[in-house]
């Protein structure tokens, strides 16, 4: 058992491979956050705080005159807002009487077996015996609420998830005005923030930023977890890097508006907290009703940022992913938007499948505009019925030929959306999320469906479940392509207004888990207009998610380096695309952009009909090193060995047993008279011996790893270079 309970029930010790986190209940039953670090063993580390009567720091009845007792300065599991802790708060309560305050002390605990489910939230799951789980009561001093902490210990993996469940066990209505799922602070340390930001066509770009007295904060309101920050942020110590360093992860299984901060307090203490974002939030809590926080999820590492990401790497690909295609190689597709856009007819598709499963190719992606009326971005959503004029049939004739073709078939959809010119809107106008009495924003001419209404989610399962079985469709991009605002929903009263966003959420993850249980077979790709909802929920349903609107390959070394800090190489959607880029006008040659989409989920979006023939044969060729290497970039050990920003872009893949390893180095400027290229492996076995595929020369893998290799010639400019090691 990973969770270890002394002091008569009082101190909690969640043991994982490398790292100890643990909470006291102190004798004022105020949760106390004790220690989360390097491995310790079970002596109470509550002696690491120290007290002092700090000016201003007001002290709780309990403390009966103490002035160095204040929730303003300790360490804490659950700080709540109103009741004297001035830092940033998990939680507030609007109580009956209108007064804000919430005082969570603790009053017990349950120890279980296995991982904690949230009622219609993704959240890490396992057999029943990989994990352990720690539900710790907490009661408001002065209302009947009551606020469970949930921490779910996978040991092996170095993680623990925390979350939370608000309930009102009172007879008067409470409003959470706040809910957020963790907070960790820190008693000692100077740490730096890792947050990933981005926007349209440029995500998850790292930006690194000391934790300071000025409040550090990032989040979403747009409904989705965002292009522009993901939420996922590291707190690490300030000098730490890819190999050394205390490293503390916080990853939100969720995927619409959050919050995450951390801010250093007037003692020097951090605290970070992370969940559910207050802005527009509230939440009606009648008598007897609950709410479900989302799940973070925590992850320690005592050596740097490569292996806390190997850590989030394997517990999201292991215990969040889920499906047929959870441990498998996923078939390699063409996706026919960027070759035809809206400007595509049915015979047109099948030439593109007919060229692409002669190169070996496995699955057509049928993209936006084979639906309603869609030959623009200006109408057509909800309408999720062929076109079959556009298509010169149905999509099942469409969808046997290429399964004729021994190809799999794709559809794009974006259930959550709604156009205006629709017939959907003409019928149903009240289920567009839009405020009445004004006007709405459109974004990509649309408006948003209202998911949290159940007969909007019924009349899309039938649809859908219809359309997938009559098609016998075995893949689906989950398209949304706007942000939300004017939020509103006509089914639920003033008072709940609050709740629409999160509704929303719940509204997609209930359809999305109906459609899976009815087609257990189907793979679903997230999508966002590319990385807009990258993020660990969405991971619970898709196993991919299109990474990326942005198909450069010399971007795209920049936004899958920052996307690999927390997810596997397994989740990005990559594809191979034509040049000029689209997006950036450059011009990269067709190896490279096979070697950059080998490091995701492989795929490609061009215009076969304007591939040379000479880059067919390295489409061919292309397909062959997918099938060599997918196992090792799917599953292997992902090393980030150059960033981005330098001569060259680098990183790695080895596999479990430590016998084969793929380097991949893309050169991204290019001087005369240039310095040579020295790069060396990581993650080899230091004992075992290795031929290198570039030299042919055979070395420990200690000598690989510490005296590299020179590359005989400098590459050119966009040029990349393949390094496999081998025993
Ligand atoms: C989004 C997606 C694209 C494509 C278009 C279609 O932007 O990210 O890949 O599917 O929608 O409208």
């Amino acid at each position: 058992m990973a969770i270890l309970v002394g002091e008569e029930g009082r101190l909690f010790t969640l043991q994982t491979a490398d790292g100890t986190y643990q909470m006291y209940a102190d004798e004022k039953n105020v949760l106390l956050h004790t220690y989360y670090g390097k491995k310790i063993e079970t002596e109470n580390m509550a002696e690491l705080i120290c007290r002092t009567d700090v000016g201003f720091a007001g002290n709780p009845p309990e403390a009966a005159g103490d002035r160095t007792y204040s929730l303003d300065c300790l360490p804490q599991e659950l700080p709540s807002g109103g009741v004297g802790d001035y830092r940033e708060e998990c939680v507030c309560i609007k109580h009956a009487d209108g007064s804000l305050a919430a005082d969570f002390r603790f009053a017990g605990y349950e120890v279980r077996k296995g991982a904690y489910k949230l009622p219609g939230l993704p959240a890490l799951y396992d057999g029943g015996q990989e994990s352990d789980t720690l539900v710790i009561t907490m009661r408001e001093k002065a209302s009947d609420v009551t606020a469970y902490l949930y921490y779910g210990v996978f040991e092996r993996e170095n993680v623990i998830t925390r979350a939370v469940r608000v309930e009102n066990n009172g007879d008067k209505e409470i409003v959470l005005e706040r809910c957020l799922s963790a907070c960790l602070d820190f008693q000692y340390g100077s740490y730096d923030f890792i947050t990933f930001c981005g926007r349209h066509a440029m995500e998850r770009v790292p930006e690194r930023t000391a934790i300071g007295r000025t409040k550090l904060e990032i989040g979403s309101l747009r409904g989705t977890s965002s292009h522009q920050y993901n939420p996922a942020v590291i707190c690490c110590e300030a000098t730490a890097g890819e190999e050394h360093g205390d490293c503390y992860g916080l990853c939100l299984a969720y995927s619409g508006n959050f919050l995450a901060c951390a801010q250093m307090d007037q003692r020097g203490q951090t605290r970070a907290l992370m969940g559910i974002h207050p802005g527009r939030f509230s939440y009606l809590l009648k008598a007897g009703e609950s709410f479900d926080a989302p799940q973070v999820i925590l992850s320690y590492s005592d050596e740097g940022l490569t292996k806390l990401s190997h850590q989030y790497h394997r517990i999201l690909r292991n215990h969040m992913c889920r499906g047929a295609y959870q441990h498998s190689k996923r078939p390699i597709l063409i996706n026919n938007w960027e070759a035809t856009y809206f400007d595509f007819n049915g015979e047109k598709i099948l030439n593109i499948a007919r060229q692409a499963a002669e190169l070996g190719i496995e699955m057509l992606v049928l993209d936006d505009g084979w639906f309603g009326k869609r030959d623009s971005d200006y109408s057509g959503l909800g309408d999720w019925y062929v076109n079959e004029r556009k298509l010169g049939g149905s999509l099942a004739q469409l969808s046997g030929k290429i399964h004729d073709m021994g190809m799999k078939f794709g559809l794009w959809l974006e259930p959550e959306m709604i156009s205006e010119d629709s017939d959907l809107y003409r019928r149903h106008p009240e289920w567009a999320v839009r405020i009445p009495g004004r006007e709405p924003n459109r974004s990509r001419s649309q408006l948003v469906l209202d998911l949290s209404r159940g007969d909007v989610r019924d009349y899309l399962f039938e649809t859908l479940s219809g359309l997938l079985r009559e098609a016998s469709v075995d893949y689906v991009k989950w398209d949304v392509n706007r942000s939300t605002c004017d939020v509103y929903s006509n089914a639920l009263g003033r008072e709940r207004m609050g709740e629409v966003s999160h509704r929303l959420i719940l509204g997609m993850y209930e359809l999305l888990e109906r459609l899976l249980t009815a087609f257990p077979n189907l793979l679903l790709e997230g999508c966002s207009g590319g990385g807009g909802r990258f993020d660990a929920g969405m991971l619970y349903y898709a196993p991919q998610i299109w990474c990326s609107d942005n198909t450069d390959a010399v971007n795209r070394l920049q936004i899958q380096y920052g996307t690999s800090f927390f997810y596997p190489v397994s989740a990005v959607g990559s594809h191979v695309s034509a040049v000029p880029n689209h997006q950036t006008g450059r011009i990269t040659s067709f190896a490279t952009r096979g070697h950059v989409a080998l490091a995701g989920s492989f795929g490609y979006e061009l215009d076969l009909n304007k591939v040379t023939e000479e880059e067919k044969e390295l489409v061919k060729q292309q397909v062959a090193q997918f099938h060599k290497y997918n196992s090792l970039t799917r599953e292997g050990d992902y090393y980030r060995i150059q960033a981005p920003g330098g001569r060259f872009s680098a990183w790695e893949f080895v596999d479990e047993a430590k016998e084969h390893a793929l380097l991949t180095l893309v050169m991204t400027s290019a001087e005369g008279n240039p310095f040579p290229v020295h790069i060396a492996a990581k993650g080899l076995d230091p004992e075992k011996q290795y031929r290198c595929s570039v030299n042919g020369q055979v070395h420990s893998g200690r000598t690989w790893m510490n005296a590299g290799l020179t590359l005989a010639r400098v590459p050119g400019e966009y040029e990349s270079v393949l390094i496999e090691w081998e025993v």
